[in-house]
């Protein structure tokens, strides 16, 4: 592991090894060979879907009025007092602000301002239920939509734009609703203007999964009351990093190695391994990342997750002797930001006192410690990907770190990381079935087959 820093904070680290029984040396070096020629691919902005690169520069190009608009919203809806911030977005509009939030938020103390997402699925039960929180609460809408045109979205806010301004009247609630969207195009972009909801802007440039670092993530994550200046400046050092070109760049070994043991190793699928609750969605948005980036083509590997220790009791013993697929990425934390330790027990009759005058976060680092031999003498390769703590600046770093090498990795992988094309065809048959109109012809064809 390469110990990386930038004015004195700890960049993202790459541990490559645990692979030595997987992989040889010759054969890293071929793949890491093969991973900076994508690393150009990147660079050279000529690559596939080369018309989506905007989110490149989003860490040091953010102006100040940008931020400072984000955190006028926080202060003008603080003013009225509102303490449940609903935002509604799906995949790419969603997750990196969702996986921020809960990274950086108490575990279960209650913040002033609760942010909670919806318009990420069609639940009937979870808009009822929202609904029934949002008539106890001070409530404000965020509406995110690229294209403004997206069903589950667009479901949930004729449900809450209603809930808004039926409590709140039609012109308080236009105070409440901000909408992110394309800066000209879609239906939320016109009813926005129409109704004169203030907007943010979706850059054209900047695809859904990779837009945590716009307003798309930026608004939900100062309105849960986090520091998106300091997430920018984390993931600006990490670009600084990563424009170092080399062996040793992160993204350069992150990528040759994940798809060293792919396409050499048969590996069809990366388990992402946190071991702490908060990181959960980390992986939710990074799966989204890589799966979105990767599968198409009849390529790409399956991204996978899992919460340890809590995981080690339901998937541990697939992945220690299950069928041989998959290799593992370690989100490893350096340091805990509190304290617990593990008391003396006069009667000991759990024979922990050994672990007397321990930190839990020590046990956590020798289970994983465990895991990673266990595993690898199992037959799953290891890779760790180090961040020092979990804070807005490291997330900004690691957002950055993961956005990169998957360009990178998608291109030496030889798919456009920039296209989803996939994502269209459930939509087709779900309209043609909920009887759309202009999709007669489908409904027939389809009610034949199911
Ligand atoms: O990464 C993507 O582009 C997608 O996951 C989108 O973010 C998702 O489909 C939502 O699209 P939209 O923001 O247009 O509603």
């Amino acid at each position: 592991m390469t110990a990386k820093t930038n004015n004195n904070h700890y960049m993202i680290k790459v541990n490559v090894g645990g692979y030595s029984s997987f992989v040889k040396d010759a054969e890293y070096q071929n793949y890491v060979k093969k991973a900076l020629e994508a690393y150009d691919v990147l660079q050279s902005e000529k690559g596939a879907g080369n018309d989506f690169l905007g989110w490149k520069t989003l860490p040091s190009e953010t102006p100040e009025s940008l931020i400072a608009d984000c955190e006028a919203v926080r202060d003008s809806w603080k003013a009225k007092g509102v303490n449940l911030v609903i935002v509604i977005g799906i995949g790419g509009s969603y997750l990196g602000a969702k996986c921020a939030i809960e990274a950086l938020s108490h575990c279960f103390v209650e913040p002033a301002t609760k942010v909670v997402f919806a318009g990420n699925n069609l639940s009937e039960e979870y808009l009822a239920e929202l609904l029934d929180l949002a008539k106890t609460r001070n409530t404000a809408v965020v509406v995110i939509s690229k294209s403004g045109t997206t069903t589950e979205p667009a479901v949930a806010f004729r449900i809450f734009k209603e809930f808004v301004e039926q409590t709140y009247g039609k012109k308080e609630a236009a105070e409440r609703i901000v909408a992110i969207t394309d800066a000209a195009r879609g239906a939320l972009k016109t009813l926005s203007t129409q109704e004169g909801y203030k907007t943010f802007v979706v850059p054209d440039n900047v695809g859904g999964r990779f837009s945590v670092l716009t307003p798309v993530g930026l608004l939900p994550i100062v309105l849960a009351g986090f520091d998106i200046r300091a997430l920018l400046k984390g993931a600006a050092d990490e670009r600084e990093e990563l424009l170092k070109k080399g062996p040793q760049n992160a993204a350069v070994e992150y990528a040759a190695m994940r798809n060293l043991l792919h396409t050499e190793n048969g590996k069809a699928v990366e388990i992402l391994v946190t071991y702490n609750p908060k990181l959960t969605y980390i992986a939710e948005w990074w799966k989204q990342l890589y799966g979105e980036s990767e599968g198409k083509d009849g390529k790409g590997i399956y991204p996978a997750s899992v919460t340890n220790t809590a995981d080690l009791h339901s998937m541990g013993q697939f992945i220690q002797e299950g069928s041989r697929i998959m290799f593992e990425t370690v989100i490893s934390v350096e340091k805990a930001n509190r304290s617990v330790v593990i008391g003396t027990d006069p009667q000991n009759l759990d024979q922990l006192n050994f672990l007397a005058g321990q930190h839990v976060e020590h046990c956590n680092a020798m289970a994983q410690l465990g895991v990673k031999v266990a595993h690898i003498d199992g037959g799953v390769p290891q890779l760790e990907v180090g961040i020092e703590k979990i804070d807005e600046y490291n997330l900004g770093a690691l957002f950055y770190f993961f956005e990169f090498a998957c360009g990178v990795s998608a291109y030496l992988l030889g798919v456009n990381p920039f296209n989803q094309p996939g994502v269209e065809a459930y939509k087709k048959n779900m309209f043609a079935l909920l009887r759309k109109p202009g999709y007669e012809a489908q409904t027939e064809e389809i009610l034949k087959r199911i």
